[in-house]
């Protein structure tokens, strides 16, 4: 494979150019191959033990996007005006527990590992959940692997901003309330998957209202 040629520069203009976008310009849509671009990020993303906790879904059905509006206060406005909306869900217990079958399935299906090493990987697993991490509750596991779908969102960021791509994460929804209505309008198994995060795409509707503000670079890194 050859070496990425893409300059520090550019990346870092892209940092810059990646902001949280308020509002989206409403008639500016993303090719399909944009937005595959920006998934195949999450799918190439890095996670604990490669288990890929995670699952996205791309919301652009007008009915499905207003019924989202009243239980996500900080979404309304990239509900109506993003190119593409996505639900950013994580694995729960039942399905990344260290004796679940998705993890089994995992290891024997995606990775193709052989026998022994399986059964050498779910020893490690199993404690490093449960000597480790102390991963001993619903809550921790689904937070556990939120951390992992997390990763799969910086980059999908990243790579749009790269990509001169507007976005937005959002967080501000009532988890409870969100869930009841995927698992009642959306087809989602919330026994197994829960929300972490929503995130908008498409292009600024204005440029950002104020300047990006940051910590000083000092204050946030030690060299020992
Ligand atoms: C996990 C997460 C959740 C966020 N939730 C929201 C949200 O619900 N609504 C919103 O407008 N911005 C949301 N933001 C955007 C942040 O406010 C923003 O990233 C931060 O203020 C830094 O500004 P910048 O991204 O423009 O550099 C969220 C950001 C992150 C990382």
């Amino acid at each position: 494979m050859s070496t990425p040629n893409i300059s520090k520069k550019e990346i870092i203009n892209a940092f810059k150019f990646r902001h949280a976008t308020k509002e989206f310009d409403a008639t500016k849509k993303l090719s399909d191959e944009e937005i595959k671009f920006i998934l195949e990020t999450a799918h190439l993303s890095p996670s604990s033990f490669g288990f890929e906790p995670w699952h996205f879904v791309v919301v652009q059905d007008k009915e499905l996007r207003e019924m989202l509006k009243p239980v996500a206060w900080g979404a309304p406005v990239k509900l109506d005006t993003a190119s593409h909306f996505i639900l950013g869900l994580s694995m729960k217990a039942p399905m990344v527990k260290h004796d679940a079958d998705y993890i089994m399935s995992m290891m024997k299906d995606v990775k193709q590992l052989p026998a022994e090493v399986i059964e050498m990987y779910s020893k490690f697993y199993r404690e490093f959940q449960e000597r480790d991490f102390n991963l001993d509750s619903d809550q921790k596991l689904f937070d556990w692997a939120s951390k992992q779908t997390y990763i799969a969102l910086g980059n999908m960021m990243t790579s749009a901003a790269l990509a001169g791509i507007d976005s937005c994460p959002i967080e501000g929804f009532h988890q409870e309330k969100a869930e009841a209505l995927l698992r009642d309008k959306f087809g989602v198994d919330t026994d197994k998957y829960g929300l972490s995060y929503m995130v908008a795409f498409g292009y600024r509707k204005a440029e950002p209202e104020f300047p990006k503000s940051r910590r000083n670079f000092e204050d946030i890194v030690t060299w020992k």
